[in-house]
């Protein structure tokens, strides 16, 4: 795929999140067999101990997952998304704790050092070039700091991927369109998809973020078809590589 044909995809992506909006999280939840909301809070409760600090969220989107971390007393939310649009809608619900910042991960508005931890939920897929966010999100945090990133995951083993490919391609959608019931045009949750078929394996994945961030501990569920990882950004972590 070339590069232009991978951003007329990632625009693409984005419009139908936005469609998406008034279905979105009743149908995420829909479709991940109701664990999008439990996965999220689990991410949110690895980063506890930070929430005193500034923390991203990185594809907030509707802000979802900065709705969560809000709840649990985190005092310093920065939503990053490229849509304003969506962006909009957050902030609209969260209040003065929310702070929302139009950008992308591949290049933070961030000074080194500048965050405590790291949130990513169902966004990561989603970006143009996987290894300059994962890059980025180690550059903007600080020594100690933390990042947890939930996702729908692909399998390392041939024969759950082929099973979680079939939902992916053929379940998911009917789920999504009965879902929707009319409340948005089209179904933009078929974008999955694409963004699916480019993702690295689990296992990959969870090897980039160790060598990009720090230490990762990968939990996978539903037969790896969902998938969070847990990293610490360690004080030598790239010169222990070395
Ligand atoms: C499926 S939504 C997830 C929203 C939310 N985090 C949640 O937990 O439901 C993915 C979000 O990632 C955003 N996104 C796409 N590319 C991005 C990028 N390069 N950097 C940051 N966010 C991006 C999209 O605009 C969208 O809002």
């Amino acid at each position: 795929m070339s590069l232009d044909n991978s951003r007329d995809e990632w625009s693409s992506i984005i419009r139908a999140i936005e469609d998406a909006l008034p279905a979105y999280e009743s149908t995420s939840e829909w479709i991940s067999v109701g664990l999008a909301g439990p996965l999220r809070r689990r991410a949110v409760a690895f980063l506890r101990s930070h929430r005193r600090e500034w923390v991203l969220d990185a594809g907030t989107g509707p802000g979802v997952s900065s709705r969560m971390l809000l709840e649990d007393s985190f005092e310093k939310i920065i939503g990053l998304d490229p849509s304003i649009h969506l962006l909009r809608f957050a902030g609209s619900r969260l209040g003065r704790r929310f702070c929302p910042i139009v950008g992308v991960a591949e290049n933070l508005p961030l000074r080194p050092g500048s965050l405590g931890a790291v949130i990513t939920c169902f966004s990561l897929r989603d970006v143009v070039s996987l290894d300059r966010s994962l890059d980025e999100f180690a550059r903007a945090t600080r020594r100690g700091g933390a990042l947890a990133v939930v996702d729908i995951g692909k399998p390392d083993s041939t024969f759950w991927r082929a099973l979680i490919g079939f939902y992916i391609l053929h379940v998911m959608p009917v789920l999504a369109r009965s879902a929707i019931r009319g409340k948005t045009p089209g179904n933009p949750f078929r974008m999955i998809i694409p963004t699916w078929k480019r993702l690295r394996t689990n296992k990959q994945l969870s090897d980039l973020i160790g060598q990009s961030f720090g230490p990762c501990a990968l939990k996978s569920f539903l037969l790896g078809g969902l998938v969070v990882f847990e990293a610490d950004r360690l004080s030598v972590w790239k010169d222990v590589l070395q």
